[in-house]
């Protein structure tokens, strides 16, 4: 595959190095077939997530030493305000220390116990958080969407015709916001249309619901419009951010991910009265509203991060490297989910090993081989992370898709990292009728994936 070299040079480097087989044999069953168990200097390539794990610019790190660390007014936070603003377009900017606090703060304000929150695809946080309100987290993708051979530009979707089928069967009571996530991480990173979202956006009007974006991979999104949506082509991706956002009256963002930093997250709330009720809770569980969580120079490092992710030379390498790594285990006969989105190739661990059934974990013990082998660290992103348990009958519903995700992290890695993940998932791949399923010893009540024991089955 043809791509630019990274648009980087290396400034600071952190050294890595592999175990060998036998210790990651033994670290491995300490840490309960688990991966989030094992510590991460016992990781050769990581790629749990991109969330947090961005290399930050010297841009970034000069600006860190700007940091106001004023409690109240700090002018870093109006840069951070000002910065997005200028993107997002919104009128309430409300700080928090990640993403899944701006939903705590936006659901606990607007969710009823009886609410329905639809999504293409709710992410495992935002789920938790809606279901912790006691509402009902609902997927409506496109079909495609859940289809992993299906070519389709934009397969992050929402179903616009399911979409106001559920407002008419269960009322607009019950609805008090639609979300969009963009890109769709649980449906493998894959991006939603400006058009579907202009399509979205009527139909909430229509109804009087707000339309609120999960935002963490926006600039992501962007660059698949501008690269497969006709009319985009030259539009730069500030534009199309700001088309997008227009559509919709807020947003919640981890900063952690297209804000290239470490930590970091807002909410945006256009509703004047909606915005004083959370900024309120606000100061009561994260902080005064000109920091909300996060320190001076976070904000500051935040800001430039926003800059800098506009960038199309970047935004080109990042989704061309992704897309590389893609290319190469399709061509090593490894089963993924295509096309290849935005942060992350998601390997189909249902066709990896049709043997292993979702009740004995395929994607948990993916993630088992994938360490054994060669120190690489990746997420399940599948029947341990969502399936649900029908409180009366005890059934089990499994998720569609059964993954194994491996995020890549902004400017980290390089070319030659990406093939050795995929020479050794290859290798697996070869290898592929000695992985064994699992079995559950220990799941916490919600968000089980993060806590679960395991143990290997035969
Ligand atoms: N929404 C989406 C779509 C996400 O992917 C995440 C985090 C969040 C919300 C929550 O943000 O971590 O800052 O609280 N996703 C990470 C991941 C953890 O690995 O995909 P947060």
């Amino acid at each position: 595959m043809d791509f630019p070299a990274e648009p980087f040079k290396i400034k600071v480097i952190e050294p890595i190095s592999i175990t060998t087989k036998e210790e990651r044999q033994k670290i491995i069953e300490d840490a309960h077939f688990n991966i989030f168990s094992v510590p991460s200097d016992k990781i050769y390539i990581d790629l749990l997530t991109d969330s947090g794990t961005s290399a930050m610019s010297d841009y970034q790190w000069s600006g860190i030493m700007l940091g106001d660390e004023s409690y109240a007014g700090s002018k870093s936070y109006f840069k951070f305000e000002e910065t997005i603003r200028s993107i997002f377009g919104y009128k309430h900017i409300i700080p928090t220390h990640q993403g899944r606090v701006a939903e705590n703060l936006l659901f606990s304000s607007v969710l009823k116990p009886d609410s329905i929150v639809p999504n293409n695809i709710h992410f495992d946080t935002t789920r938790g958080n809606i279901e912790h309100n006691n509402a009902k987290a609902v997927d409506l993708v496109i079909d495609e969407g859940l289809d992993p051979h299906k070519e389709h530009p934009f397969k992050g979707n929402i179903d616009i015709n399911k979409l106001e089928n559920l407002i008419n069967e269960v009322g607009v009571a019950r609805i008090p916001l639609v979300l969009i996530t963009i890109t769709n991480n649980s449906g493998g990173g894959q991006p939603v249309s400006m058009e579907n979202i202009r399509q979205a956006s009527d139909v909430c009007k229509k109804y009087g619901i707000p339309l609120i974006f999960d935002a963490c991979r926006f600039a992501e999104n962007c660059f698949f419009i501008k690269r497969r949506e006709k009319g985009y082509e030259n539009k730069s991706i500030l534009e199309i951010a700001r088309e997008l956002f227009s559509y919709g009256n807020g947003c919640t963002m981890s900063a952690k991910k297209d804000a290239l930093v470490n930590i970091g997250g807002f909410l945006c709330i256009e509703d004047d009265e909606l915005a004083q009720r959370i900024t309120n809770l606000l100061i009561m569980i994260e902080g005064f509203p000109t920091y909300g969580g996060m320190a001076g120079r976070d904000l500051e490092a935040v800001a430039r991060g926003l800059e800098e992710v506009l960038n199309e030379n970047y935004l080109n390498f990042r989704i061309s490297q992704v897309k590389y790594l893609g290319e190469k285990l399709q061509e090593g006969g490894v089963p993924i989910l295509v096309p290849v989105g935005g942060h992350a190739v998601y390997v189909n661990a249902k066709e990896f090993m049709p043997d292993i059934p979702q009740s004995q974990f395929p994607g948990v013990a993916l993630t088992v081989a994938l360490y054994k082998e060669g120190g690489i660290r990746a997420v399940e992103i599948g029947s341990l992370m969502f399936a649900s348990k029908d409180p009366d009958t005890g059934d089990v519903t499994y998720p569609e898709l059964e993954m194994v995700r491996l995020a890549i992290p902004r400017r980290v890695y390089t070319v030659r990292h990406m093939d050795y993940v995929a020479e050794t998932l290859i290798n697996i791949y070869k290898n592929r009728d000695s992985i064994k399923g699992l079995e559950l010893v220990y799941e916490a009540p919600s968000l089980r994936h993060f806590t679960a024991k395991l143990k290997e089955i035969g």
